[in-house]
């Protein structure tokens, strides 16, 4: 048996699929409690639009966590029930940063999850996410409009251990 507690590159097994969407599900969850929050408790004239926005992004979570729910399952897994904790804030400024910052984690992640799941030959799983990564990086730009801020670049993973898919020194040159 090899140790299973790091999330392993480009090439993995079955369970191991299931466990990483299962993650993934857990931020559709995160997201769809952060934008149902946030787009209700924003406040202020320069915020009406971003807010109607973000009403929409709720109801393109759920959908997402759906189709998430639904691999695991086919892939003979047992889709979780827990979200990825929510940040709280006042601040409307603050709670787009947080929406940006998460969107910039689910992108790095389905990049990855996308190349995984064409690596098994799972190739339903793979046009999934590629759906569900486009209306991510709409996310993304409509925060970063919001925020009158360019689209930050995606967030590797952060527990991968040298996976042969990982860019090396982007982020680093990029801060
Ligand atoms: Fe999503
Ligand atoms: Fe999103």
């Amino acid at each position: 048996m090899t140790k299973e507690n790091i999330t392993p590159g480009l090439n993995i097994t079955r369970d191991q699929m299931i466990r990483l969407l299962n993650e993934d599900l857990a931020g559709e969850y995160q997201a769809i409690i952060a934008y149902t929050v946030y787009s209700q408790v924003l406040k202020g004239a320069a915020y009406t639009d971003i807010a109607r926005e973000l009403e929409v992004h709720a109801g393109e979570e759920l959908a997402h966590a759906i189709k998430i729910a639904k691999q695991i399952d086919y892939l003979g897994g047992m889709p979780g029930v827990m979200p990825k904790p929510v940040k709280t804030s006042n601040d409307p400024v603050e709670m787009l940063r947080a929406d940006l910052e998460n969107e910039r984690e689910t992108v790095g992640r389905y990049r990855e999850r996308i190349r995984q799941a064409e690596a098994m030959g799972e190739f339903a799983l793979s046009e999934t996410l590629r759906a569900i990564i486009v209306q991510e990086q709409e996310h993304e730009i409509d925060l970063a409009a919001a925020l009158d801020i360019n689209v930050p670049p995606a967030k590797e993973p952060a527990n991968r251990k040298n996976g042969h898919n990982q860019v090396k020194n982007t982020q680093a040159s990029r801060r």
